[in-house]
């Protein structure tokens, strides 16, 4: 069997499901499976994988409907219902099948469920696969803001299988190159010829298991260092506060930007406010250059700068009321930024002169 990068006791295995599972399950001593998954996931993926379920213990799969709105507490309390109907015990295990929705809150109930059993990531979309997944970050939306209750809890094995990614359509897979191309930036290898084929990615696909192994290390590598996010790990969130607020800004418009297109806008805005406070990011020009390649990103208007900064002093990674920033200044060296609204509008100016 693969051997797998570790976060603690914990396992990325990157390869074949139908044969890495088996023999993963054959080294464990669960008493039931509890399969959660959503309509997609279960029609498209869960034949990969539940003949070496059903082989190895009684097996209780529980479907939902996808989506964001879904990852709440009323969708939480329906599954812990099921749970208790299924008749889990602590030596049950939960397999979180789907993007990041199910694995977030997946892993949120069986962190909590009878005080915490085992679950196990089967990431089915690129950007869980390679950031979702990863890292023990599980939880739900609340109030209307993403991911406000959650625990960090290590999965007991997260299995990464790019057969999955045949199931998602163009945009959607797309979606999740940013966060490799994140990865590579902050790691030193936007350069490297396996970011350039994902890049130059056509239908007849790249070497998915070099990129997403790659994509990978490098998270596990910073999550083994900085579990709970105190250090380096915030490195992870370059892009983020520019592009979460993007994002949540185009949601409720004619043109929503999936996660990807938003982190996108997001790094290349944040990248030139480092350089105009001399932090020069690694490569900058490169990195939007493949940005701009991969997706086709709208302009900014003057009047959606006030939204995303009246969303950015929201933002939960703000401290002592600043806006912050977080960006690579060398392979994996990380600087903090406090940002103000003048910085904001001029690198929407700069990103709109590009497009
Ligand atoms: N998604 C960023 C992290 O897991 O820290």
């Amino acid at each position: 069997m693969s051997a797998g990068i570790y976060i603690d006791n914990s396992p990325v295995f990157t390869g074949h499901i139908s044969e890495l599972l088996p023999v993963w399950l054959r080294s464990k001593d669960f008493s039931s499976i509890f399969v959660l998954s959503d309509n997609n996931t279960n029609r498209l993926c869960y034949s990969y994988l539940q003949k070496s379920l059903e082989e190895y213990a009684p097996v209780h799969a529980f479907v939902i409907e996808p989506g964001e709105h879904r990852k709440n507490l009323e969708t939480c309390s329906l599954i812990w219902s099921e749970m208790k109907n299924a008749g889990l015990d602590r030596k049950s295990l939960i397999v979180n099948l789907g993007g990041g929705v199910i694995g977030d809150m997946g892993g949120f109930c069986a962190a909590a469920w009878k005080r915490g059993v085992e679950f196990i990531q089967i990431p089915t979309t690129l950007l869980a696969m390679t950031d979702a997944a990863i890292g023990g970050k599980t939880g739900i939306d609340f109030d209307g803001i993403k991911n406000t209750i959650g625990v960090i809890k290590q999965p007991a094995a997260v299995f990464i299988d790019p057969v999955f990614l045949k199931t998602l359509p163009d945009r959607e897979l797309r979606s999740g190159m940013a966060e490799v191309l994140k990865h590579a930036a902050i790691s030193g290898e936007l350069s490297s010829g396996w970011v350039d084929a994902l890049v130059q990615f056509e239908s007849s696909g790249p070497d998915w298991i070099e990129i997403l192994t790659r994509s990978v290390s490098v998270k596990t590598d910073i999550v083994r260092e900085d579990p709970d996010e105190k250090g380096i790990r915030m490195l992870l969130n370059m892009g983020h506060t520019i592009g979460h607020a993007i994002e949540s800004t185009f949601l409720n418009t004619s043109q929503p930007l999936t996660h990807g297109e938003a982190i996108a806008v997001g790094m290349i805005c944040e990248s030139h406010i480092a350089q105009s406070h001399n932090i020069a990011v690694p490569d900058m020009d490169l990195l939007s250059r493949y940005l701009l390649k991969i997706y086709d990103l709208p302009r900014i208007t003057d009047g959606t700068t006030e939204k995303l900064w009246a969303l950015m002093l929201q933002d939960k990674k703000n401290a002592s009321g600043n806006v912050r920033i977080t960006l690579p200044d060398a392979p994996r060296s990380m600087q903090i930024l406090n940002i103000s609204r003048s910085d904001l509008d001029d690198s929407i100016a700069y990103y709109n002169s590009l497009i």
